[in-house]
């Protein structure tokens, strides 16, 4: 359809220039969406030509067994989303049926969807969670435990599209459903750019939409310190872009409270050594004082001195109260050598200790910093050069892989019984022409040669937004739906990996989120959204 039958090119002098293409084109979109396809795409699922109508005026969803606050606060959402569905741009033709020689049965009224909920409810989403579900569109959703309800709520909205007369369709269908791995997360730096709490929430409502669950919130780097320490308050009041590019402790209660009634963790990376010199804007004892060529400017922290270490115990402690999951990122990663190789009194004490590289004296900084947060009874996630030199960290440190060949690093870690977490493949700063979801659809985290142990300690994986150039005005766009790609591979079963069909899906994927509030950018090309 695409086919580029003429290419005229006009040589003007000795500029080369492409003058015009000429295509042959058929009007209308690209790809066609599908009609109450599901993102990510279910385990099992299998539809009939039945349907039912859904009277969105009268229709409830009815706890029958066990329900809580997360219950109904779900069902208040859900509600809410499945009502509006009434404006999807996205419906079936409608046809009429004159009684005879169809086999399609008279539709039925649909009013309530009933919740069993097998157990009462967990308060907090945690790494083992339960989010299997069963879900029959002729009425019931089973679940022992409340996250697969809240999946099963999601799976059920995407189901429903309208039909004539301000009703709602849809087709009979039974669902048989849990993810592949169980750490499905996003990456968010709110230091480059500041996001606003309002955007936060948006994106986790994103998130939900695409059944990720872990926000990882880059929270503090280089640039900025938005996070207000209860004890150390300075950090941001120095460290901040503005007074008001902040983050107070009940703007992160705020967003915690957000995401775990959605089944989403937080679990937030204060990045030591490198990526620090923010907190050297109140605290420069902590950073190293470089010498030499760097003179005047401030690197890593100082790796030799307790103070350091002091105060990042001090910190983790009330970020480990503050935060509630078992989980807080420590960082390591793209540590600058030079400017510890400058400070006479850094190069002094590696000789006397007899260390005899920067790769050795970082591996000690973070086998410390590990241990204090095991010591706090969290466990640590460090990015892959923290572990590069065979550190020794404490047992069920996971170590997340972004760059170089990660075929190789996912054995290698794996290898030594660490736990780890896919980003590599699933930058969201790298951009390229058109729908180029395709790319981080086609990442596989298991495509590394290792055994079945070495595979089972793949969690899952992060899609990363890095925000030197994203803001609140563009951050949802570049999120939506290119996580998506990240979200059904980490969800759906490895064999789901029909591009044709994934692509009619998630064009409609994005139609859904347009009309949720997410200004998700078009997935494919011309099209309706
Ligand atoms: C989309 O559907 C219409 C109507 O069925 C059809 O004419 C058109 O060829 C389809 N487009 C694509 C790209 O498949
Ligand atoms: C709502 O649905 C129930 C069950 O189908 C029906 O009995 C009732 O009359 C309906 N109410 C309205 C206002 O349509
Ligand atoms: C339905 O029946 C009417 C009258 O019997 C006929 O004119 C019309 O073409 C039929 N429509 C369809 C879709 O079969
Ligand atoms: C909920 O499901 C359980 C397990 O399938 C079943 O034993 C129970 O009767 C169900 N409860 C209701 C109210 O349907
Ligand atoms: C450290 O600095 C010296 C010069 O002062 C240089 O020769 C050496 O290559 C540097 N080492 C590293 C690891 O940067
Ligand atoms: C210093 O380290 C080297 C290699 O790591 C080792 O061979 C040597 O014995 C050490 N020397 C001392 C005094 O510890």
């Amino acid at each position: 359809m695409y086919r580029g039958i003429l290419a005229t090119i006009v040589v003007i002098g000795s500029l080369l220039v492409t003058a015009s293409f000429a295509y042959i084109v058929n009007p209308g979109p690209v790809v066609n969406a599908t009609v109450g396809g599901v993102w990510p795409r279910p385990k099992y699922l299998r539809s009939t030509d039945n349907y039912f109508l859904i009277d969105p005026k009268n229709f409830s969803i009815l706890p029958v067994e066990n329900t809580c606050d997360i219950l109904d606060k779900a069902i208040t959402r859900y509600i809410k989303i499945i009502q509006s569905t009434v404006h999807s741009p996205i419906y079936y033709p409608h046809v009429v049926h004159n009684g005879s020689g169809t086999n399609v049965t008279p539709a039925q009224i649909l009013s309530s969807l009933k919740v069993n909920l097998t157990s009462p409810c967990e308060q907090k989403p945690h790494l083992k969670m339960d989010e299997w579900y069963f879900l029959s569109t002729s009425g019931t959703i089973i679940s022992h435990s409340i996250w697969g309800v809240l999946r099963a709520l999601e799976t059920f909205s995407q189901l429903v599209t309208p039909y004539e007369n301000q009703m709602l369709r849809v087709t009979e269908t039974h669902i048989r459903d849990e993810p592949r791995f169980p750490h499905r997360g996003l990456l968010v730096d709110t230091s480059r750019h500041y996001i606003s709490k309002d955007i936060l929430f948006r994106i986790l409502d994103g998130m939900a939409y695409n059944k990720l669950n872990v926000f990882h919130w880059h929270i503090v780097d280089d640039h900025s310190f938005p996070y207000v320490s209860k004890k150390f308050p300075e950090l941001s009041a120095k460290g901040a872009f503005r007074p008001e590019m902040i983050y107070t402790q009940k703007d992160v209660a705020d967003v915690i409270e957000y995401a775990r009634i959605r089944g989403i963790r937080v679990i937030p990376e204060f990045d030591v050594p490198g990526h620090t010199r923010s907190w050297g804007v109140s605290h420069p004892e902590v950073l190293t004082q470089c010498e030499g060529s760097y003179q005047g400017l401030m690197g890593p922290m100082n790796p030799i001195k307790d103070v350091t270490y002091q105060f990042i115990d001090e910190l983790f402690r009330e970020v480990q109260e503050v935060f509630p999951d078992q989980y807080i990122h420590v960082g390591g990663d793209e540590v600058g050598f030079e400017c510890w190789n400058s400070s006479t009194e850094i190069v002094d004490y590696m000789k006397k200790n007899n260390i005899s590289s920067f790769s050795f004296l970082q591996k000690n900084f973070m086998e410390k910093v590990t241990r204090s947060v095991t010591a706090l009874d969290n466990i640590p996630i460090v990015w892959q050069e923290a572990m590069v030199e065979n550190v020794d960290m404490p047992p069920g440190t996971i170590v997340q892989v972004w760059t170089g060949d990660w075929r190789v690093l996912l054995f290698m870690f794996t290898k030594a019984g660490h736990r780890a977490l896919m980003s590599e493949c699933w930058y969201l700063d790298h951009l390229e022409n058109g729908g180029d979801w395709k790319k981080y659809y086609n990442c596989e985290p298991l495509d590394f040669i290792g055994s079945e142990e070495q595979k089972k300690l793949i969690l899952g994986g992060e899609a990363c937004m890095w925000a030197e150039v994203v803001s609140d005005r563009n951050i949802l766009q570049r999120i939506f739906p290119r996580s998506s790609a990240a979200a059904e591979r980490l969800w759906s079963p490895q064999h789901t990996r029909n591009f044709v069909e994934a692509q009619q899906r998630l064009e409609e994927h994005v139609c859904r989120m347009n009309l949720r509030g997410i200004p998700a950018q078009p997935a494919n090309g011309p099209g309706i959204c």
